[in-house]
Parts: structure tokens; C-alpha cells; sequence
């Protein structure tokens, strides 16, 4: 197996092959996902929720994002995996100025990402120019943005009326043009989610309740295998349910977002 790079992403892409994506923090579990056939590793900061305890992703920090990530691409060296790995940039590590997302994105590829991810449109997009000209691959990420959840008044689905659709729309666009090549659309409705994906030729979709138009899925693992502290999102599917183990969860996983039966519009999404 080749590793999986961009080219092969947009290969994918343009082949109407549905992109695989789920998030790992350990050298173990990111082997597992790899062998299963997920395709991209995210590193993401749902960490701090899931591995640390915490209410929200804003406790996180680069510290903790390049321990997992350095974690996740030994298990992969280790295990020969071809996936490619996303880290988040965490909160407060990215806003101050591009210099600054600079040098938190260099951390994280130093730990071995071959993306970062940072959340938000607008004021993002001179940050992603400033990244991607400096050859750094970057992940977008829009509708529901975890790390500022305070000023979103909670977790709900974004982008609803006309005004909100617009808005998610230009920064999709802004963000596709400052050379984004992926843009996470998280509890966005189905139909704007699946007419951005069209829209957007050079930056794949990857939805998470974002119903099933986007170039690709991603989920938290625990969820999908059922493991969880609050309650379970309206999104998720347990895929642990019906598998024998964690790598058959995880291949059921892969199976059903390529065939198209996750997720179902009817069911996990808005
Ligand atoms: O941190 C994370 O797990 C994420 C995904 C939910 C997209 O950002
Ligand atoms: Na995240």
C-alpha cells in the first residue's frame, strides 16, 4: 500500500470514492484505524473531552496536541501505515497572528502531521494563505467550531437560515481560495453541506453531521465504538454494536461511508 498524500485524496475525490476519516491519539488505536482502511488520522483536539476529562476542547493545549500527535505517527511508523495524519491546532494557538499559527502548525508537523487543522472562517483565511504558501497542507473547519463553543451558545447545528447558509458559503469559498484542501463541516444541514461539496472542487468536504453530500466522513472514535461519557450525538452510529472488535467496528465503519449507508440523511442528520 502507497501512502496516502493529497494527490491520492483528490484522485479519490474525483473517482467519487468517499474519503475515510477518524480520529485516534495513541500509537495503538491509530494503527488499527490504518489497518481497518481508514484513510486519514485526525489528531483532533475532541482529546481534551475524551482522553483528559475536560467540558470542551478549550483546555488543550499544543503541548497536549503534539504528545498525541507524536503518539499516533510512532504507532503508524511502527505498524508501516500509509494513513495521513490531520493534527489540530488547539485553541489559543493560532489566533494571535500568522506568525504565531506558524509556529504552533511547525510544532505539529515536527511531532509528524502531514495537515494541521484550525477552526473558523473570515479572519482565518490570511492565516491559511500564510500556512499553505509556506507548504503547509491545511485542514478547514466551519459550521459547528468547538473551541468557541461559549460564543455559539452551546452545541447546535449551524448555518440554518439563509443568512447563516451565506455567511458558512463565503468563508467556504474564502477558504477553498486561500488554498485550504479540506474543510471539516461539522452539524451543518444536509443540503448546504452537499451543495458546498460541489461547489468546492479543490477542497474536500468532510462532514460530521453534515448528512452524506460530503466528499468524506469523519467521527470520534469513541462514539463510534460506543464509548462515551455524555450522551451519544444524534449523528453517531455505534458501529461497535455489530462488530466483533475494534478494527471490525472500524472496517464497518469504512464500508458503510464508501457504500453510502452512513450517514443516513434520515437519521443522523439535520
Ligand atoms: O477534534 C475533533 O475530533 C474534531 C472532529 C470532530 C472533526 O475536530
Ligand atoms: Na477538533
Amino acid at each position: 500500500r502507497r501512502p496516502i498524500s493529497l494527490p491520492r485524496l483528490a484522485q479519490m475525490r474525483a473517482a467519487g470514492e468517499k474519503i475515510t476519516m477518524l480520529t485516534a491519539y495513541d500509537a495503538t488505536f491509530a494503527a488499527v484505524a490504518d489497518a481497518a482502511g481508514v484513510e486519514c488520522i485526525l489528531v483532533g483536539d475532541s482529546l481534551g473531552m475524551v482522553c483528559q476529562g475536560l467540558h470542551s476542547t478549550v483546555g488543550v493545549t499544543l503541548e497536549d496536541m503534539a504528545y498525541h500527535t507524536a503518539s499516533v505517527t510512532r504507532g503508524l511508523h511502527r505498524a508501516q501505515g500509509t494513513a495521513w495524519v490531520i493534527a489540530d491546532l488547539p485553541y489559543g494557538s493560532y489566533a494571535e497572528s500568522r506568525e504565531q499559527a506558524l509556529r504552533s502548525s511547525c510544532a505539529l508537523m515536527q511531532a509528524g502531521a502531514h495537515m494541521v487543522k484550525l477552526e473558523g472562517g473570515g479572519w482565518t483565511a490570511p492565516t491559511v494563505e500564510f500556512l499553505v504558501e509556506r507548504g503547509i497542507p491545511v485542514c478547514a473547519h466551519l459550521g459547528l467550531t468547538p473551541q468557541t463553543v461559549h460564543a455559539l451558545g452551546g452545541y447546535r447545528v449551524q448555518g440554518k437560515d439563509d443568512v447563516a447558509a451565506n455567511t458558512l458559503r463565503r468563508h467556504a469559498h474564502a477558504l477553498q481560495d486561500a488554498g485550504a484542501s479540506m474543510l471539516v463541516l461539522e452539524m451543518v444541514p444536509a443540503a448546504l453541506a452537499a451543495s458546498l461539496t460541489e461547489e468546492l472542487q479543490h477542497c474536500h468536504t468532510i462532514g460530521i453531521g453534515a448528512g452524506s453530500g460530503t466528499a468524506g466522513q469523519v467521527l470520534v472514535l469513541h462514539d463510534m465504538l460506543g464509548v462515551n461519557l455524555g450522551k451519544m450525538a444524534k449523528f453517531v452510529h455505534n458501529f461497535m454494536q455489530d462488530a466483533g472488535s475494534v478494527k471490525g467496528a472500524m472496517q464497518a465503519y469504512v464500508e458503510a461511508v464508501k457504500n453510502g449507508s452512513f450517514p443516513n440523511n434520515e437519521l443522523h442528520a439535520w
